[in-house]
């Protein structure tokens, strides 16, 4: 059926209005309305342009007061908008109740169940079934990268950190950012990153739940304008390359200079030594993270969740249209660019 207009004009308050002669019915569409919907290429480009990470935001670690994010829905937007722009959050003076965590992540959605469980811990175990349970340095990685849908929001709760222990701060990078420079400075090394396919891979027997899990992606995830909207990163859960034979040696020329990179941005780098009772939220999808080794007597103990990545979003938006300006939310790396 053919919908004919019968009239269009502007209201007093600046919305259109429209009849529709065969439906006999008038609607009013406001302007943020039709800006969204506005196939114009300048509204495209604006609204692409307020997703990108402003570079001054990159490097900070900004923070908020548990007593605050517990008690106010308007605080909680705050530390979610911190994330938003940062890539991260530091909550301060929590306690060391163990379920603390899982009432704050709670708050912003669901806890992401996974192999390793919905509530996990980190701490030094005499025989070790993972590297993160050893008291030696971590090298830069997202978590659980050999998931389809990989964690999104990663929280890790202090529960313990003896002033006797030295090192074992966690440091964070924004690889989405370091990515960007890497095309510029690499454009060949970044398309061959951006187009052969990385295995990423976890082969566990040995445990009582065993895990062959076993993923092909390029490191560096594209638009169709060539924009980063994902990048992945994980040394330690890596499978055999399955690329041809005369792509092998330049793909590994690529991932080491990519790898060197990332070690040579660390003026970037947001260093933080958890203090008992606090937490540290971050975009795993946006920063890589790392360990400084620890030595000495005391203990080290944090546990953590994650979070989906659509959750974090939709609560942020939720909450941005209550308390804040409704503004886009940036890229979070999960290959969309809004
Ligand atoms: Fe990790």
């Amino acid at each position: 059926m053919e919908i004919h207009l019968e009239d269009v004009k502007i209201t007093d308050d600046g919305h259109l209005s429209v009849r529709f002669k065969e439906e006999d019915h008038t609607g009013t569409f406001p302007p943020g309305f039709l800006q969204e919907h506005s196939y114009s290429n300048g509204h495209l480009a604006l609204k692409k342009q307020a997703t990108k990470i402003n570079p001054e935001h990159v490097g900070v670690v900004p923070e908020v007061q548990w007593s605050d994010v517990r008690d106010s829905e308007e605080s909680l937007y705050q530390c979610l908008k911190n994330i938003n722009e940062h890539g991260l959050c530091m909550v301060r003076n929590g306690s060391i109740d163990g379920k603390l965590v899982e009432k704050f992540a709670l708050k912003i959605g669901p806890i992401w169940d996974n192999t390793y469980g919905a509530v996990w811990d980190v701490k030094s175990q005499k025989t070790p079934t993972n590297f993160g349970y050893t008291n030696k340095e971590m090298q830069y990685h997202m978590d659980l990268p050999f998931y389809q849908a990989m964690p999104g929001i990663e929280f890790l709760h202090c529960l313990r950190f003896d002033a006797t222990v030295e090192g074992g701060q966690t440091l964070f990078l924004d690889i989405t950012d370091i990515a960007e420079n890497f095309r510029k400075d690499h454009p060949e090394e970044f398309n061959i990153l951006a187009t052969i396919p990385f295995t990423f891979a976890r082969v566990h027997n040995d445990r009582d739940y065993p895990i062959n899990m076993v993923i092909r992606r390029p490191i560096i995830q594209l638009n169709r304008e060539h924009e980063v909207v994902a990048v992945f990163w994980n040394p330690t859960v890596t499978g055999a390359l399955q690329a041809e034979e005369n792509e092998v040696e330049s793909f590994y020329k690529a991932y080491q200079l990519f790898a060197k990179q990332l070690y040579s941005c660390q003026d970037k780098e947001m260093v933080v030594r958890l203090q008992p009772g606090e937490i540290v939220i971050w975009n795993n999808r946006r920063l890589v993270h790392r360990r400084n080794a620890f030595h000495g007597d005391g203990d080290r103990h944090f546990r953590g969740v994650y979070i989906d990545i659509c959750e974090y979003k939709s609560r942020l938006s939720i909450l941005s249209q209550k308390y804040g300006d409704g503004s886009s939310i940036k890229r979070v790396g999960n290959g969309d660019w809004f």
